[in-house]
């Protein structure tokens, strides 16, 4: 048989596959989640997430120094506070956790992107993202709160403020706070198109942050709506949203490639909790090959349109890049 046409020509060798490869991870795409707790002296694995800790401020500043000596250029910070209640009281104090462990961090590592997780989950006694009232999640009354922890994380050194909550009308709210408070230089990443997904089960035990109550569906988007997202991520480019953000990543590859196409602004993709236990947990039984999967799962993210991606295989991600360099 005659065939002039050959796809299999160009996967010959591993430099033709380079040479014709169209998308790649870069260590730049790559953002960090890190969880911050009281104390001193604690580096708590955490069950949920294999391979990634609870850690106090000056232990984290000892795996910052990895995280920075890998090439990775952003961390996102969670905090686990000491005490909950109504008002979340510790999101915006500022010597809540998060906030010491920003300055910290700034302190040591200047040129490191520090951005922060803004939302009151964690710090609620009931466990949901903005103020309760006979069992409703108010939206109106949460704003100034979330607002307030914005502001907090910029004051204590953060670079960029990244609300989680899906309250409407937080990214204005916030972008007017931080403007009136002279931090009009701090960007904005919306949590644009959060979904009501199964898949942050192993965060909200490592952050202690299941609602007590009922779910997140009255805030959090429903998985099968897609238009819907659209109009979620144009109202925060109108409220002065800086970067879009899909999460999870790897159940809505779709709503990412339609993001992307439909608004020329930086996107980001949350590889979340459960995606990546799912990889570690398969991969301790011996059922697939852990690193492979990662692989594939951060390509497939990016191929879907990401411009950068929060997983927690950042720093494994790192190192494959720097012993497969292409
Ligand atoms: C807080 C928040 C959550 C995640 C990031 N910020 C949990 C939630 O909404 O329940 C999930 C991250 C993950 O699963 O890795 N609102």
């Amino acid at each position: 048989m005659e065939l002039i046409k050959r796809p299999r020509r160009l996967r010959r060798t591993s430099a033709l596959r380079n040479l014709v490869q169209e998308t790649r991870v870069n260590i730049s795409d790559l953002v960090y989640p890190l969880f911050v707790v009281h104390g001193e002296g604690i580096k708590k694995e955490i069950p949920a997430l294999p391979g990634q800790y609870h850690f106090s401020v000056d232990l984290l500043i000892e795996e910052v120094k990895k995280v920075v000596d890998l090439g990775i250029q952003a961390i996102l910070l969670f905090g686990i506070p000491k005490e909950k209640d109504e008002y979340a009281s510790e999101a915006y104090g500022m010597n809540g956790i998060v906030q010491q462990a920003i300055r910290a961090v700034k302190k040591h590592y200047p040129d490191l992107l520090v951005m922060s997780d803004v939302c009151l989950c964690q710090y609620t006694n009931h466990g949901h993202c903005g103020i309760v009232k006979d069992n409703h999640v108010l939206n109106d009354e949460s704003l100034d709160l979330i607002a307030n922890t914005a502001l907090s994380h910029a004051m204590a050194g953060a670079d960029v403020v990244a609300p989680s909550d899906m309250m409407d009308g937080r990214v204005a709210k916030i972008r007017k706070t931080l403007d009136k408070n002279n931090y009009s230089h701090v960007p904005i990443m919306s949590y644009s198109v959060k979904y009501a997904s199964a898949f942050y089960g192993p965060f909200r035990s490592a952050a202690g942050s299941s609602p007590q109550f009922g779910d997140r569906k009255t805030y959090q988007m429903d998985a099968g709506n897609v238009d819907e997202a659209i109009r979620e991520a144009a109202l925060d480019l109108e409220e002065g949203a800086d970067i879009l953000m899909v999460k999870p990543a790897l159940a809505y590859l779709d709503v990412i490639t339609k993001l992307k196409a439909a608004f020329p602004v930086p996107l980001a993709a949350y590889h979340v909790s459960g995606e990546y236990t799912m990889v570690k947990l398969a991969e301790k039984e011996g059922l697939i090959d852990g690193e492979k999967a990662m692989v594939e799962i951060l390509t497939s993210i990016k191929r879907a349109g990401a411009d950068m991606i929060l997983t927690y295989f950042a720093k494994d991600m790192a190192e494959w890049i720097r012993r497969n360099p292409q």
